[in-house]
This record gives C-alpha cells, sequence and structure tokens, in this order.
C-alpha cells in the first residue's frame, strides 16, 4: 500500500491504472466497521482502491469539534493496508487549501436544511473536499456511508448539476449490536453517555416522527436539534442530538430498501 502526501504523487501513482475502474472512499480517519465496509465494496467492485485520510477543516464549525475528532494515523493505515486499500491520499491542510484558497461549492437547497442548518458551512466544506478530491483522484466509483443521509444527497445533487464522471455507491448503515450507528464520534462517548444516546436509533427505529419526537422528549441526558422526515433518495426518518459535548446523527429509511 502506497501513501502519498501530495496531490502531484497521487496523480503520478495512478497514471498506470486508469485501464482498469478506480473506487475512492474519502474518509477522515478514526476508521470503523462502516468505514470498512465501503472499503470491502470497492475491493469487490474496482481494479483500484484508493482511502483519502483528511480531517477537513472547512466542514467543521466549531474549533472544539477539530481539535476533539479522533486522529490516529498509524492505526487507520494499518486497518486500510488490511482492507486492500491499494493507495492512500493524506494530504496536509495545506496541500488541499494553499494559502489564497477561495473556490467553494455550494449545493444551496438541499445542503441549507437540517444539518446544513444546525452546522452553517458544514456541506460547502463537504462538497469542496470531496469534488477537489474526486479531481485529484478522478475515481470510477466514490463510496459513501447512508448513516450520512444528507451529505450524500448534497454529493448526488454536486454530481448531477456539475455532470461529474462519478458513480455514485452507498453503503448501509453499520450498527454496534446495541443499536447505535458507528461514528468516529463514538469513541468520544463515556459509558453512561454511550447509554443515553441509544434513545437516538430507538425513537428512529420506530420510523413514525410523532412517536420518534415524543421518545426522545421523555429521554434524559440528551437534548435534541432535530428529528424530521427528509425527502432524500430513499426518504429517511431522520434525527441529530447532542450527549454531553458530543453531537450524533442518524437516520432510517422511510421506504425502498433497509439501508
Ligand atoms: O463523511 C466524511 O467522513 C467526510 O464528510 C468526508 C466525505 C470524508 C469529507 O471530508
Amino acid at each position: 500500500m502506497k501513501v502519498a502526501r501530495t496531490i502531484a504523487e497521487t496523480r503520478s501513482a495512478l497514471e498506470d491504472v486508469r485501464d482498469g475502474p478506480i473506487g475512492l472512499v474519502p474518509t477522515m480517519g478514526g476508521l470503523h466497521e462502516g468505514h470498512l465496509s465501503l472499503l470491502r465494496a470497492a475491493r469487490e467492485e474496482c481494479d483500484t482502491v484508493v482511502m483519502s485520510l483528511f480531517v477537513n477543516p472547512a466542514q467543521f464549525g466549531d474549533e472544539h469539534d477539530l481539535a476533539s475528532y479522533p486522529r490516529d494515523e498509524e492505526r487507520d493505515l494499518a486497518l486500510a493496508r488490511d482492507a486492500g486499500v491499494d493507495l492512500v491520499f493524506a494530504p496536509s491542510t495545506e496541500e488541499m487549501y494553499p494559502a489564497g484558497f477561495q473556490t467553494w461549492v455550494e449545493v444551496t437547497e438541499v445542503g441549507s436544511r437540517l444539518e446544513g442548518a444546525f452546522r452553517p458551512g458544514h456541506f460547502r466544506g463537504v462538497a469542496t473536499v470531496v469534488l477537489k478530491l474526486f479531481s485529484v483522484v478522478r475515481p470510477d466509483r466514490a463510496y459513501f456511508g447512508q448513516k450520512d443521509a444528507q451529505q450524500v444527497a448534497v454529493i448526488r445533487q454536486m454530481i448531477r448539476d456539475l455532470a461529474l464522471d462519478v458513480d455514485l455507491r452507498v453503503l448501509p448503515t453499520v450498527r454496534d449490536d446495541d443499536g447505535l450507528a458507528l461514528s468516529s464520534r463514538n469513541a468520544l462517548l463515556t459509558t453512561e453517555e454511550r447509554k443515553r444516546a441509544l434513545a437516538l436509533p430507538r425513537a428512529l427505529a420506530t420510523k413514525d416522527l410523532t412517536a420518534a419526537r415524543a421518545l426522545l422528549a421523555r429521554s434524559n441526558g440528551l437534548d435534541v436539534d432535530y428529528v424530521e422526515v427528509a425527502e432524500f433518495d430513499p426518504p429517511v426518518l431522520a434525527g441529530a442530538v447532542r450527549v454531553g459535548s458530543v453531537r450524533l446523527i442518524d437516520n432510517v429509511a422511510l421506504e425502498g430498501d433497509s439501508k
């Protein structure tokens, strides 16, 4: 497995493999079984698997959130190697946002609701970095988790609007045995907070907006940012809560498959 730190290195490493499909799994590290399921799918479907590893400052509104985001590059690289990744693109912030950077991608409507309303600028940061990753890697397929349903909707819209030649592959949310959706942020929860956080998947599992809101209103020790039905593809019941200093999002599909 090769690790490239620069755009030039990444492009040159991919020069000779363009005759077969290239799959990109964009990550911010803190790899868990959810990421591994994306890497496995990419490994099955593509000749070359690229994983990006970049904690993107542009999608964090809050300095504390950015500073506390789990980082363990050695562990992430070992997991990527075990998953059969061919190339990891792990750039510095300066490589992705050189001095004078001033071009941003805004998916205006899809990106302004729900998470977009609670985290202004978040999806602008996501769309910009994902477009730049697409430009660097030029993947045939890009892999994302349904856990971030609105992120998927934003990227789908961006691909459509900008006529990007990338096949978007969306894989089901992976959950722990207790139902909590896997997230790099779960590592920041205390045992007690984790118990309280379970109210979110339990509420969403009702697949009923009124019941979910009532259940969360009765739950102690968490603050609800929103519980809403979102007309994504597929439509989902989505929610965001804060438990201590950790903010968690989750969703369940309301029709179609069981993502
Ligand atoms: O889902 C994530 O981990 C990030 O939002 C992504 C897609 C890697 C962009 O930074």
